[in-house]
Formats: structure tokens, C-alpha cells, sequence
């Protein structure tokens, strides 16, 4: 066997899926075959996870008893919301989310995979992220921590514990079109780091911590933080073209929320966000502000970068959507964490029901071959 190593693992596939499939040439991304845009203009967050887990798009009946499953979930216990509130307010909120995770997960003893109850646990597992995402930014915020209040959707009861007012129905669809957007995509490295744990065929809490691990780290999902907070630095639309050389030309530094492994063109998630983004910009004057200033360096990288294949990926302009519905610069990488646990628990359980089989690859040696061993005193 003449060994290689694939640097990054580029171009190395782990497993089959039928769950997303992308172009990164011609910018699709569909769903189990339903294309994003068609998923964001007609669907809902709910029948988006109906449709990772179980494979179909559901019938009203369906989607009905999903909801009201979800809803016994939605709240999790006064123990678990205790230990949040002891972290400190400055705690970083991927960090809080591997804790409140991990609590999780140390209920989990000796978990046996199966796939109708594993789909359960998955169910669980997703409505329970909404009050430990939403009870996390809760105490970021100095506000006391809260029990959900079912609404109508996913999205609105969780916009509901977040906030300590109504919200407007405009930001609730919004909400949902954003968890629609992030649900899954393939194999990043947070998916990948959740598919290895599950590999060992542990608990599905603890992929979920593997996955938030990997998705904290700038080159991947705290890549939504770093870009809102690239246009907080720049400021002004009119200091733009001086940050960008002399940050991104002179200094070489990366550009985030520009780039991608497999998108070779424009992330079709980031044109959605940017189209959210303009809309909420002709409301909110500082929205506005920063929609000019990351439209203008989108422009700029652009024409710098798009003969390498560089082009905006989905967490360019998320940020400044999520900050339009009135969430503050650390919350877009937690709210990509949010609705990401649907596609990092549709992977785990379609490897470990189909395909299981511990991952486990090799390293080439390329070390001192043998050396005598010297007493620590002759050193
Ligand atoms: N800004 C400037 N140059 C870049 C950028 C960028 N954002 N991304 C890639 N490049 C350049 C590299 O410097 C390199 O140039 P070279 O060939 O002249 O040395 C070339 O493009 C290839 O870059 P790699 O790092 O090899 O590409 P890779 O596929 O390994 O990395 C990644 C992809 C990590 C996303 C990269 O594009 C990047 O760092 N982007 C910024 C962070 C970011 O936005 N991450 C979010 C990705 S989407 C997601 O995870 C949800």
C-alpha cells in the first residue's frame, strides 16, 4: 500500500448520504434532493427537520405529531438551566453550549443505538437546544433565566425566551429562514468531528459536544462572528477600501466569511442572507450601515479573489441578519449551532444505523526509526 495523505482531508469521502448534496461549482445545495432557495421560500424549520430525520417531507398529520413531540422538549431542567447561570456572563457562548451539552451527555449511560428510538433522541436533543441556546444569550445578557413559553413554531418560541418582548411576525420568518440555512451541510469539520465520536457508537449528546468543538474555531463556524465583527471594526462604508488593503492585501490576513472547500462560486446560502440582510436594512439604520460596508469589501474580494475560486460563504452575511432581529455580535456562530445540531444528528445516525464502523485512519511514521533509551541523568 503506498500511503498519502490528503491534506485537510480534501477531496476524501468518509461516507454516503443521502441527506445534502452540493455543487460547489455551479453553487447548488439541496436537501434530500430540495433545493435551498425552494426550502426558504415555501418551507418551515419544523418540516425541515422532519425531512433530515426521517426522509420525506411531512404530511400536515405528520408534521402535527412532530411539533407536539418537540414541544414536551422545548424545556430543560432547573438543574441544567442552574449550572448555565454559574458560568460567568463573559463565558464564551459555544463554550456554554459544549457545558450545557456535556450535562447532557453525563445522562446518557451506557446508550444503545436503535433507530426508532435514536430518531426520538434526536427530536429531543434538537427541542432542547432552543432553551439552552436561547437561556445562554439570556445570561450573556444579565437576564434571569427562563422556562420556554410554547408558541406556534420553533422559531417564534425560541425568539420568545429570548427576548423579554413580543416580536414582530416579519422577524419570526426571518428566524425560521435562518434555521433553514444552517441545518446542514455535508461533512464540515464540526459534522465530520460529531461523525468520528459517534463512530465509537457513544451517546448522540456527546457528538453534539464534538461538533460544537470543532464549529467554535474561526476557520469554520466562528467564521459568522469573526465576519459581523470585520464590519464592526471597519465602521464606516467609507473606510472600507483602506481596511481591506491594509489588512487583507498588505498584512495578508483572511478574509472572514469569504472562502469555502467546496464552493468554488458564490455559497448559495450567503446571496439568501445578503437578500435578508437588504431587507432589514431599509428598516434599521445601523443595519443599513453594515450592510453597506460588508456589500462594498464583498465587491472588493470579489474581484481580488474570484479567479482562485474565493467567494462569499454563508456566514458573511449572517451576522448582520441575525443582529437585525436584535441579537448581539457574539450570538451568529451559537445560532448556527442552533439549527446545525439537526444536520450533525441526521449524519451521526445515518452512519452509525447504515454504515457503522469505527473511524479510525493511520498516520505515516516519519520519526527516528529506533533509538536506544538513554537514563534521564546521561541526557
Ligand atoms: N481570505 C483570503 N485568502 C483566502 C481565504 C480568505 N477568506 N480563503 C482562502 N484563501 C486563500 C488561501 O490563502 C490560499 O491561497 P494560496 O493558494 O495563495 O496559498 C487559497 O485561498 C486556498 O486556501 P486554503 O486555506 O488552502 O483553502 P481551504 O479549503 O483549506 O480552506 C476555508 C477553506 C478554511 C474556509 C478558508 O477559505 C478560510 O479560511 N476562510 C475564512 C474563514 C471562513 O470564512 N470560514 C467559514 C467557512 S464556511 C463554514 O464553515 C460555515
Amino acid at each position: 500500500m503506498v500511503a498519502e495523505i490528503s491534506k485537510g482531508l480534501e477531496d476524501v469521502f468518509i461516507k454516503t448520504t443521502t441527506l445534502t448534496n452540493i455543487d460547489g461549482i455551479k453553487g447548488i445545495l439541496r436537501y434530500r434532493g430540495y433545493d435551498i432557495n425552494d426550502l426558504v421560500e415555501h418551507g418551515t424549520y419544523e418540516e425541515v427537520i422532519y425531512l433530515m430525520i426521517y426522509g420525506s417531507l411531512p404530511t400536515k398529520e405528520q408534521l402535527n405529531t412532530l411539533k407536539e413531540k418537540m414541544k414536551k422538549h422545548y424545556n430543560i431542567s432547573s438543574d441544567l438551566l442552574n449550572i448555565l447561570a454559574k458560568l460567568p456572563k463573559n463565558a464564551d457562548a459555544i463554550g456554554m453550549l459544549e457545558v450545557a451539552f456535556s450535562v447532557l451527555a453525563s445522562g446518557e449511560v451506557d446508550y444503545k443505538w436503535k433507530p426508532d428510538a435514536d430518531k426520538e433522541k434526536a427530536i429531543e436533543l434538537i427541542a432542547k437546544s432552543l432553551s439552552i441556546v436561547a437561556n445562554i444569550y439570556r445570561i450573556k445578557e444579565g437576564l434571569p433565566v427562563k422556562n420556554a413559553v410554547i408558541k406556534e413554531s420553533y422559531a417564534e418560541t425560541f425568539l420568545n425566551v429570548c427576548f423579554d418582548k413580543p416580536v414582530p411576525k416579519e422577524f419570526v420568518n426571518v428566524m425560521d429562514k435562518a434555521l433553514i440555512l444552517y441545518a446542514d451541510h455535508e461533512v464540515p469539520a464540526s459534522t465530520t468531528a460529531a461523525l468520528v465520536v459517534s463512530s465509537t457508537l457513544t451517546d448522540m449528546a456527546s457528538s453534539i459536544v464534538a461538533g460544537l468543538a470543532a464549529l467554535k474555531g474561526p476557520l469554520h463556524g466562528g467564521a459568522a462572528e469573526a465576519a459581523f465583527k470585520q464590519f464592526i471594526d471597519i465602521g464606516n462604508v467609507n473606510n472600507v477600501d483602506s481596511w481591506f488593503n491594509k489588512h487583507v492585501l498588505e498584512n495578508k490576513e483572511r478574509l472572514m466569511g469569504f472562502g469555502h472547500r467546496v464552493y468554488k462560486t458564490t455559497d448559495p446560502r450567503s446571496k439568501i442572507f445578503k437578500r435578508f440582510s437588504e431587507t432589514f436594512s431599509k428598516y434599521n439604520k445601523e443595519v443599513d450601515r453594515y450592510y453597506q460596508i460588508a456589500s462594498k469589501l464583498e465587491n472588493l474580494a470579489t474581484n481580488e479573489f474570484s479567479h482562485k475560486g474565493i467567494f462569499a460563504n454563508t456566514d458573511f452575511y449572517s451576522g448582520i441578519v441575525y443582529y437585525g432581529l436584535g441579537f448581539a455580535p457574539y450570538m451568529p456562530t451559537p445560532l448556527f449551532a442552533l439549527s446545525r445540531v439537526t444536520g450533525w444528528l441526521a449524519h451521526v445516525m445515518e452512519y452509525v444505523e447504515e454504515q457503522e464502523r469505527i473511524i479510525r485512519p493511520r498516520a505515516i511514521y516519519v520519526g527516528i526509526d529506533r533509538r536506544d533509551y538513554v537514563p534521564i541523568d546521561k541526557r
